[in-house]
């Protein structure tokens, strides 16, 4: 059964499309201070050696192409969204399929990890915790990072007033101004990392961790299929 996040579906329409997908790595990259690739190392080091690994919502595939494929020998990408997909296979040969994080066209046990980069805030986290289970194959990891909401109520202030120059950058740079507008709120309205954690503990998963970086601006959840 297929079960969608309608929201989540909706915004990731709304801020991911042709518009934004010619200049997300530079955004991504320039909005994050350069920390965007400082986290994906983070990802890639609590996977280690794997022979296949998935990259869930790789988008135009700055994950993809980190992992080192001597290493890890075989990369598959997965995106909603076609433009992203579009960017990332114009940028690198990757194995890549368009579908929904919610019902992943592969069989059971197909994968010894999966990473996943600003995926969680749009997904039904119990959908998502199921078919991260069904694909890994056991002893399989999976990894989730997105940004998070300062708990912090200083370093909460200092994030508001970031979004609050974001928004005015929007008014310049026009194809991200949806973006600007509402990412805030889209992150700390969906909890994701509570939500997540639940999911993946009532799935089955072991040794689930849940950590936060960046004065907690951004988080990562690491569950392991026994
Ligand atoms: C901010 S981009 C991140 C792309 C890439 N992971 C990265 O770190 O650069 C978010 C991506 O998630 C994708 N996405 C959002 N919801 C999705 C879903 N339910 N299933 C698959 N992809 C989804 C979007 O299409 C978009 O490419």
């Amino acid at each position: 059964m297929l079960v969608q996040h309608k929201e989540g579906h909706a915004t990731a329409r709304k801020f991911f499309n042709s518009y934004t997908a010619p200049s997300y790595d530079l955004v991504v990259r320039t909005t994050t201070f350069g920390r965007d690739a400082a986290w994906k190392r983070r990802i890639l080091a609590e996977i280690g050696v794997r022979k296949k690994v998935l990259d869930l919502a790789c988008g135009t595939g700055i994950l993809a192409a980190m992992v080192d494929t001597k290493v890890n020998r075989r990369v598959t990408g997965l995106d909603l969204t076609f433009e992203y997909l579009q960017v990332a296979r114009k940028k690198m040969s990757l194995a890549s399929v368009q579908a929904t994080a919610e019902a992943i066209p592969y069989r059971d046990g197909a994968f010894d990890a999966i990473v996943s980069s600003y995926l969680a805030k749009y997904v039904d986290a119990r959908a998502l915790a199921g078919e991260c289970w069904r694909v890994l194959a056991p002893g399989g990891v999976a990894v989730f990072h997105d940004f998070t909401c300062p708990e912090n109520l200083a370093m909460y202030g200092l994030w508001k007033l970031y979004f609050a120059i974001l928004r005015i950058a929007g008014v310049f740079a026009r194809s991200w101004k949806e973006v600007f507008c509402d990412l805030d709120r889209v992150i700390c309205d969906s909890c994701w990392t509570d939500k997540l954690v639940e999911a993946l503990q009532e799935r089955g998963f072991s040794d689930i961790e849940c950590k936060r970086y960046t004065l907690g601006t951004a988080g990562m959840v690491v569950a392991r299929k026994p």
